[in-house]
C-alpha cells in the first residue's frame, strides 16, 4: 500500500482549519507540520502532534513535506507559492491565486521552468453538482447556450464587518465571494470576451461595493448577467441554495444559476431541465421538465483527494494557475468596468 502523502499546512485560520478537518478523513494524506505566526496555531499543532513553525520557510527547509496546502492571507499567496516551487514541493493554493495579474505572471513563469504541480483552491468546481452541470452543458443538453442568469444576493451580518480589513479596499464581495461565481461561469460557459458593470457602496458606505450588476459577453456569443449584493435579505446565492456548507441554512427550492439554450434550460443547483417534447415546438407548447440528480458529496474533501493525485503526478490539476489567473483577470476587468463606466476586456494572463 502507498504511504499517505505528508502534507504541511501554511495558514491555519478559518479556511486552514477546514482543510485540517478533511485531512482527517482522507487516508491518502496526513498532516506533517503547520506554519502560522498566530500563537493559537502552536496549540493546534500540539493537538495534531505535529511541529509548529511561525515562518513557513523554516517549515519547508526542515520538514521537507511532500506537498503543501497554502491558506494564508491573499497578499502572501504568490510569494509563498514561489517558495514551495523553488524547493519542488507541489501545492494546493487557496483562491484567489494572487492579488494582481502581474504577480501571478511570476508564478506562471516559475512553473514554466520548474513544472511542479500546483492546484488552485476554487473548490466549488469539485462539487458533483457543478461536475454534472458541466457535463450536461458540454453534452449539449440545452443545445447552444444563449443566456445565463446568475444571482448572488444575501445578507452578511454587521458582525462580519467588525474586522477592519473587511471594510477596507482590497477585500469586498467581488474578490472574496463573486470570484467563485465568476470562476464557475467561466468553467461552465467558456471564456468572457467583454464585461460591463455597475457597483455601488450606498448601503454601508465602506470602501468596497455592497451591490453590483455585471453583464458578460462570452466568446461563444452567449450573454450573461450576475446580480449581487451582500446587504440584501434574499435566498439566491450558491451559499444558501447549494447546501455545500452547513453554516449557511439551506434553501433547497431556490436557484442561483439559470442557463437557457436553443433546446432547453437548466437551473442550478437543482439540475432541473426544461425542454419541449417536440424540438422547436415554441412558446404555445408545454415544456417537459425533469431533474438530473447527483449524489451529494463534499467538494473540499474531493478537492483534497484530487490534490493528492495531482501532487503524485497522477492527474493534471482541475484548476491550474493559468486557469485561476484567467478568473482573476475577469475580476479585474469587472473592477475596471465598474470604475470607468465602460465595457472592458479581460486581459490574457500569460507571461511574455
Ligand atoms: N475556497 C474558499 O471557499 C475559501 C473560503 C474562505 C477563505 N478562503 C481563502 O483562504 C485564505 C485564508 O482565509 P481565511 O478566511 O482562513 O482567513 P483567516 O484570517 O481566518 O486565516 C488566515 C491565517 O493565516 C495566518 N497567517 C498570516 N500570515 C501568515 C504567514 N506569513 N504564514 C502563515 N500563516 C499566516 C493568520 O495568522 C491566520 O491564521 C484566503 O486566501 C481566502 O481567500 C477560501
Amino acid at each position: 500500500m502507498v504511504a499517505a502523502l505528508r502534507i504541511a499546512l501554511i495558514g491555519a485560520g478559518n479556511m486552514g482549519r477546514q482543510h485540517l478537518h478533511h485531512l482527517q478523513a482522507v487516508p491518502s494524506a496526513r498532516l506533517c507540520a503547520l506554519a502560522d505566526p498566530d500563537p493559537r496555531a502552536a496549540e493546534l499543532a500540539a493537538q495534531w502532534a505535529v511541529p509548529h513553525f511561525r515562518d513557513h520557510r523554516q517549515l519547508l527547509e526542515s520538514v521537507r513535506p511532500e506537498a503543501v496546502i497554502v491558506a494564508n492571507p491573499n497578499a502572501l499567496h504568490v510569494a509563498t507559492a514561489l517558495d514551495c516551487l523553488d524547493l519542488g514541493i507541489p501545492l494546493l493554493l487557496e483562491k484567489p491565486v494572487g492579488t494582481t495579474s502581474a504577480e501571478v505572471a511570476q508564478l506562471l513563469h516559475a512553473q514554466r521552468d520548474q513544472r511542479v504541480p500546483l492546484l488552485v483552491g476554487h473548490h466549488r468546481r469539485h462539487n458533483p453538482l457543478i461536475a454534472r452541470a458541466h457535463e450536461l452543458l458540454r453534452q449539449g443538453a440545452l443545445g447552444r447556450l444563449v443566456t445565463v442568469t446568475a444571482l448572488w444576493q444575501l445578507q452578511k451580518p454587521e458582525s462580519y464587518f467588525e474586522s477592519a480589513w473587511r471594510r477596507e479596499a482590497g477585500a469586498g464581495m467581488l474578490l472574496t465571494n463573486l470570484i467563485h461565481d465568476l470562476d464557475l461561469l467561466r468553467h461552465l460557459c467558456g471564456e468572457v470576451r467583454q464585461v460591463q458593470a455597475f457597483a455601488d457602496n450606498a448601503l454601508r458606505g465602506y470602501a468596497n461595493a455592497d451591490s453590483a450588476v455585471i453583464n458578460l459577453h462570452f466568446e461563444s456569443g452567449a450573454l450573461g448577467s450576475l446580480t449581487a449584493s451582500d446587504g440584501a435579505v434574499a435566498p439566491w446565492s450558491w451559499e444558501l441554495t447549494s447546501g455545500e456548507n452547513p453554516v449557511y441554512p439551506h434553501q433547497p427550492d431556490q436557484s442561483c444559476y439559470l442557463f437557457a439554450g436553443t433546446e432547453g434550460a437548466m437551473s442550478v443547483p437543482q439540475l432541473r431541465l426544461w425542454r419541449y417534447a417536440e424540438p422547436g415546438a415554441g412558446w404555445h407548447q408545454p415544456l417537459a421538465t425533469e431533474v438530473r440528480a447527483t449524489v451529494p458529496d463534499e467538494a473540499l474533501r474531493l478537492q483534497l483527494e484530487h490534490f493528492v493525485r495531482v501532487a503524485r503526478g497522477e492527474e493534471a490539476p482541475l484548476v491550474s494557475t493559468e486557469d485561476a489567473a484567467r478568473t482573476l483577470a475577469l475580476v479585474a476587468a469587472v473592477e475596471r468596468a465598474a470604475a470607468s463606466g465602460t465595457a472592458q476586456h479581460p486581459a490574457a494572463p500569460l507571461p511574455d
